[in-house]
């Protein structure tokens, strides 16, 4: 459709990498530091690979200065980061850690001094545990309140030198694992816990958008969700319905409220059939409809394909290759251990696999078209502006004797994926930049150090934190050209 000719893309495309405090950061109780949830759960045995846990994780803490110059030399236009809330209040509320602040102070001014546009996310998954153990974290109405608290903070304090602020990072995502699957803290296995905390939190990000009008006029904001596009499995009529309930399920569900303060139809129909709703007072709608965002992160690796539910239109036995294993393939689309369980899905749609695309070793599905589909989508029905905040493939690197590391995959992987983003932007889609997931290895939530998606190695294993080494990788050098080249030589 765009006839061969692609659009260049735009002079000031925020050609970005980024990361998550807790994956980087270490210094888990450095300098006045509180726990958070994270800090308490990956010590419960069992709960991670190996029982890796981020209290050094790759020390970015104290090597900041080093992480950042080597941004530099790669030519990097922006660097998300996000900021550990129990950092900031180590009690979650009340009294401000100065260090902390100071930290990312430091840390945005170097930056900066670099002419690396700094994104801030609020909230990536690390509420203080002083918070949980007061009131159940973000199972309060008490929490919006603490959280605006701390965004207050940092809004008051950045505002002139952060323009890019992300509120919540994959709230599905958390949401889902932490509440429904028990993967994530705080380790909960209850649906309708889930869709409560989950409301508060839609919330809380209002709540925090409205302080940011207030506070950072010239600023932007929005949320970064975990998108994936649900595709039918094929164009039986009964399929590209399921497809729509997976849509709206999976993705409306959170990008409806955001956008447009409100939960979409048939999806809170049938939850409230279920008895699992969230409670919705009276004056909840008047404040989700007043924080629209300025524009919506989008974090994608994948999407998802579905068919008819199973109870309307069984599975027939030569079909059955194409039902999923999720338990050992994907965190994000698990299933209850017990088949017989009745779930919001069951009625909705079954994920089945996708027979056109090859899948990571971590049996993540690998889609670039996807991720014009789903930037298309969105700008379709939300019309905002939009940041690609995480993309990337987490694959085992080895780091050979002459200490270079090798990664043509992920080169490819990437490749595959920009060139699909320009296709998106010749379509006709705002797109305001790329960040790439990760600037530097990192702890991975569920999988240790083995899972890496960095364009700089991190010599330490599971076993052994070694010297911490930054070692840029073959990606390295090829991002660095693209930056140089603005995308023109893909
Ligand atoms: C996203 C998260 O869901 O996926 C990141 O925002 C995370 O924090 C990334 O690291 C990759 O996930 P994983 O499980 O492969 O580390």
């Amino acid at each position: 459709m765009y006839h061969g000719q692609l659009d260049p893309f735009p002079r000031n495309f925020l050609w970005g990498a980024a990361s998550a405090a807790y994956q980087i950061e270490g210094g888990w109780d450095a300098e006045g530091k509180g726990p958070s949830i994270w800090d308490q759960f990956t010590k419960i045995p069992g709960k991670t690979f190996e029982g890796t846990n981020g209290d050094v994780a790759v020390d970015h803490y104290h090597r900041y200065k080093e992480d950042v110059a080597l941004m530099a030399e790669m030519g990097l236009k922006a660097y998300r980061f996000s900021v550990a809330w129990s950092r900031i209040l180590p009690e979650g509320a009340g009294e401000v850690n100065e260090a902390g602040l100071q930290f990312y102070e430091n840390l945005i001014d170097e930056l900066r001094a670099h002419q690396i546009e700094p994104v801030l996310t609020l909230y990536h998954w690390d509420i203080p545990q002083a918070l949980q153990d007061k009131y159940n974290g973000w199972e309060s109405r008490k929490a919006i309140d603490d959280f605006d608290h701390y965004a207050r903070i940092l809004f008051d304090r950045f505002k002139d030198k952060v323009k890019y602020w992300v509120s919540f990072n994959e709230q599905n995502v958390f949401t889902a694992l932490g509440y429904r699957w028990q993967a994530h803290p705080p380790n909960v296995s209850d649906v309708k816990r889930m869709f409560e905390a989950n409301h508060i939190i839609n919330l809380a990000n209002a709540k925090a958008i409205q302080s940011f009008r207030e506070l950072v006029p010239n600023g932007q904001i929005g949320p970064s969700f975990g998108y994936g596009p649900m595709y039918s499995f094929d164009c039986a009529p009964d399929n590209v319905l399921a497809a729509l309930n997976g849509e709206e399920f999976q993705n409306h569900w959170w990008l409806d409220v955001y956008v447009h303060g409100k939960y979409p139809k048939v999806t809170f129909k049938q939850l409230d059939r279920l008895g699992i709703a969230p409670t919705i007072e009276a004056s909840d709608e008047v404040l989700l409809q007043a924080a629209r965002p300025d524009f919506l992160g989008v974090n994608y690796y994948h999407g998802g394909t579905v068919r008819a539910n199973e109870i309307e239109c069984p599975i027939q036995e030569n079909e059955q290759e194409l039902e999923k294993d999720f338990q050992a393939t994907d965190p994000y689309l698990m299933k209850p251990k017990d088949e017989q369980a009745q779930t919001p899905e069951t009625s909705m749609f079954t994920s089945v696999s996708n027979p056109h695309l090859e899948t990571t070793k971590w049996g993540w599905e690998i889609d670039p078209v996807g991720i014009r589909i789903a930037l298309r989508r969105l700008q379709n029905r939300y019309d905002l502006p939009m940041m690609v905040t995480e993309n990337g493939l987490g694959a085992y690197d080895e780091l050979k004797a002459d200490k270079t590391i090798d990664d043509d995959y992920r080169i490819q992987y990437l490749k595959d994926h920009v060139v699909e983003l320009q296709k998106a932007i010749t379509d006709g889609v705002e797109l305001i930049g790329y960040c790439a997931w990760s600037f530097t290895d990192l702890l991975s939530w569920l999988n240790g150090y083995q899972k890496r998606y960095g364009f700089v190695y991190i010599d330490r294993d599971e076993k052994d934190e070694q010297e911490l080494e930054r070692i840029p990788k073959k990606s390295y050098y090829w991002y660095k050209e693209v930056i140089e080249t603005n995308g023109s030589d893909l």
